[in-house]
């Protein structure tokens, strides 16, 4: 049986009071709409289709992917209206699956059983849940012999109907041909003058066919219509990764205060501590640990890695047993050798530093090729740009440079070559020299320092 799943994203999703459409809205990193995709990709559809109206282009830039038919609904006439916009694209005998943009986290597993069931039967099945407070969703009305009469909406129900718990997720699966009849006989005469999809319970128990219902726990089939729900959803999501990373062997500290937005694995005996955002893609090898408060970015951390607190990491990579931080920040390009240390209020981008060298404190190093055993001393700045270009500062070996100093690039510093402190080195230094620049050191004798009341 050939699937086809219809997203409905054309929505505007006034109550998030957003300039942005709301199925981009992002949880963990990702539009909702992006969620939802993933989940739909997951079933291998033989087609895709995605309704879209509020933002449309930005919707379809942000989600852009080879295998997905945009269709735009002009107008937003409700959701059996969206719906139809996609139908003209599914074959009569295929079995439709329909999903909200902004029903983010459906697991794979539910929305197969619902699938199922409609094919087996090859019958409108719905997914419904049970809530306490049921307001402001279609309730799912039975009979007295529990079989699925229709779903009615909060604003169209009698008081007896508001006080069903079971509701309507708003997803559902049918087969194709009988869906495109029913719509086609789905009229708006209803509280909000739309046409409503889920009209088509109604006409189908009318036209003697049965409705199914597969029934789902109601955080999972969670829906984003403001910014609070979006924010526990946020939470929930965040819960069951830092659950996951629990489960490959990684420590982590609180996980309330874990926030992965992106792709994340680790080797076992990996510590993360409090308040670590990963972001993007985040590879780390086996006992890292990554001290509180850190953010990171497309990073990969080899085996033994320490990042200390407060750190800031982007587009890095880092080998086995570095130690950085704290404070420190490293951008996109560094790449640290074997043991090599980083330390406080150091800034390095797009430069390789090898092993066992170390910039421990208050440095600026860009453009960088560094060997092996080096030590930067504290205030060390590459001068990397002159206002116009970026140029690159190689230094070799063994490379001892005093504190304070400023390597004006392009500049090269030989193997073994010693800087004296607080010199500012604009040509090359040769190997196994000491280098400085240095006015010499004089004491004005005599001298006295100004006192208060003195005249001049
Ligand atoms: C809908 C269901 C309700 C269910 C609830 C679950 C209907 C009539 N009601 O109500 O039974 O309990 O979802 O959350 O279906 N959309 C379009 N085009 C439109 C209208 C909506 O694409 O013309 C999209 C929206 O972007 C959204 C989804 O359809 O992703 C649901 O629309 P929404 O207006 O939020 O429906 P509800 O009133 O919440
Ligand atoms: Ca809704």
């Amino acid at each position: 049986m050939a699937l086809s799943i219809i997203v409905l994203a054309a929505g505007k999703g006034t109550r998030m009071r957003s300039g942005r459409p709301k199925v981009l809205a992002p949880l963990a990193g990702r539009p909702l709409l992006a969620h939802v995709l993933a989940g739909a990709r997951a079933l291998s559809p033989d087609t895709l289709h995605v309704v879209i109206g509020h933002g449309a282009d930005s919707v379809r830039q942000a989600c852009a992917a080879a295998d997905i038919s945009w269709v735009e609904q002009q107008k937003q006439l409700g959701t059996g209206h969206a719906v139809q916009q996609a139908l003209p694209g599914v074959p009569d005998e295929n079995t439709v699956l329909v999903l909200y943009g902004d029903v983010p986290l459906v697991s794979p597993a539910t929305l197969k059983a619902l699938v199922d069931e409609a094919v087996s039967q090859s019958r409108l099945t719905l997914l419904t849940t049970h809530i306490p407070d049921p307001a402001g969703y279609g309730r799912i009305v039975r009979s007295a012999s529990q079989t699925i009469e229709a779903i009615v909406e909060e604003r169209d129900a009698s008081d007896s109907q508001r006080a069903i718990t079971e509701i309507n997720t708003g997803l559902m699966a049918a087969p194709a041909g009988k869906l495109r009849a029913w719509l086609d006989a789905v009229g708006n005469n209803n509280a909000q003058g739309e046409y409503y999809l889920t009209d088509v319970v109604a006409l189908a128990v009318a036209g003697g066919d049965a409705v199914a219902g597969v029934t789902a726990a109601a955080e999972e089939v969670a829906g984003v219509n403001d910014r609070a729900q979006l924010a526990r959803l946020e939470r929930r999501y965040q819960l069951g990764q830092a659950e996951a990373a629990m489960a490959a062997g990684v420590t982590v500290l609180d996980p309330a205060r874990l926030d992965i937005r992106g792709s994340f694995s680790a080797g076992e005996d990996s510590v993360l501590d409090v308040n670590v955002v990963l972001e993007g893609d985040i590879r780390l090898g086996q006992r890292v640990q990554i001290g509180a408060h850190c953010h990171l970015r497309d990073c990969e951390l080899g085996d033994d890695v320490t990042v200390l607190p407060f750190s800031h990491l982007d587009g890095i990579k880092a080998a086995a047993g570095t130690t950085i931080g704290p404070y420190a920040r490293l951008r996109p390009g560094t790449e640290l050798g074997a043991g090599a240390r980083v330390g406080n209020f150091v800034e390095i981008k797009n430069s390789r530093v090898g092993e066992h060298s170390k910039i421990n404190h208050l440095s600026y190093i860009g453009d960088t090729t560094m060997g092996r055993d080096v030590n930067i001393g504290a205030g060390t700045i590459t001068c990397n740009y002159d206002g116009v270009n970026k140029h690159q500062t190689q230094i070799g070996d063994g490379v001892f440079v005093g504190s304070d100093t400023q390597l004006v690039a392009p500049v090269e510093i030989g193997d073994g070559a010693t800087i004296g402190a607080g010199s500012t080195i604009t040509r090359n230094a040769p190997p196994e020299q000491l280098t400085l620049t240095r006015v010499r050191q004089q004491t004005v004798r005599g001298w006295k320092r100004p006192r208060k009341g003195d005249n001049n």
